[in-house]
């Protein structure tokens, strides 16, 4: 069986009880073998959620970064700093980034060659094929055969809203994105979905073609709902 990715993006959706309870009942989730799974919790509270979680089958990754290096950014987050609190993955492009704070799809991709070119590894978001930068890609990455850069498929219009993209749909998404990454010999890349993902409706988006895993929101704020789908497979 190929290896699946289930990823948790906790959005700024829980207050810092909250998301210590439900660390503290992740930490229950024995990993299979087949199974790659991780949360990634609002940033304040991350280096705490790693401390709950250091010992469990389940890493904890950014949401964002903002900068390589310490510097005068003032409210941001850099690469450094992540990496010194033992993270060693961040998600990178979420729409609700580019739609609710501005960031432009050039700032998005610049940030893209940044974290390409440091010793943490990325899940970069796109709502549409154009958005997929291919050619940054190849350029600046050096090794795929260590899941520097996986991507993630999440339609805007299926973000939260209850409506998950069809499968013929994900299908002709993922398909003609693997497409292009194979021409450009870089077809190990996983592409994940997200939008509206549930127990309900896992088990057949994790068994299309061309999926490697799924990016949940919501469902992954609540327990049961996460165990549900790590279960459906
Ligand atoms: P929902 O699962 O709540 O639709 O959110 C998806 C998402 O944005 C994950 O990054």
């Amino acid at each position: 069986m190929k290896k699946l990715h289930i990823v948790g993006n906790w959005k700024m959706s829980l207050n810092k009880q909250d998301s210590i309870d439900l660390a503290n009942k992740i930490k229950s989730i024995s990993k299979k073998e087949y199974l790659n799974i991780e949360v990634a919790p609002t940033s304040l509270y991350v280096d705490h959620i790693v401390k709950i979680l250091e010992e469990s089958d389940v890493n904890v990754i950014s949401q964002n970064f903002d900068y390589e290096n310490l510097g005068s950014y003032t409210g941001g987050v850099c690469l450094d700093q992540l990496k010194e609190i033992g993270i060693t993955k961040t998600i990178l492009g979420h729409s609700e980034r580019r739609s609710k704070f501005n960031e432009s799809d050039d700032q998005v991709n610049k940030k893209l060659e940044t974290v390409l070119n440091s010793e943490l590894d990325v899940i970069f978001c796109f709502d549409s094929y154009e958005q997929v930068p291919f050619e940054l890609i190849k350029n600046n990455l050096k090794n795929n055969d260590n899941l520097k850069l996986i991507l993630a498929y999440e339609p805007t219009w299926a973000i939260g809203t209850g409506e998950t993209a069809s499968i013929d749909h994900i299908e002709e998404i993922h398909t003609k994105v693997k497409n292009t990454l194979t021409e450009c010999s870089l077809e190990n890349i996983p592409i994940l979905y997200g939008g509206s993902v549930n127990p309900s409706n896992s088990r057949e988006i994790l068994s299309s073609a061309n999926v490697d895993g799924v990016l949940v929101g919501g469902a992954s704020t609540k327990f049961d709902q996460l165990l549900g789908i790590v279960n459906s497979i």
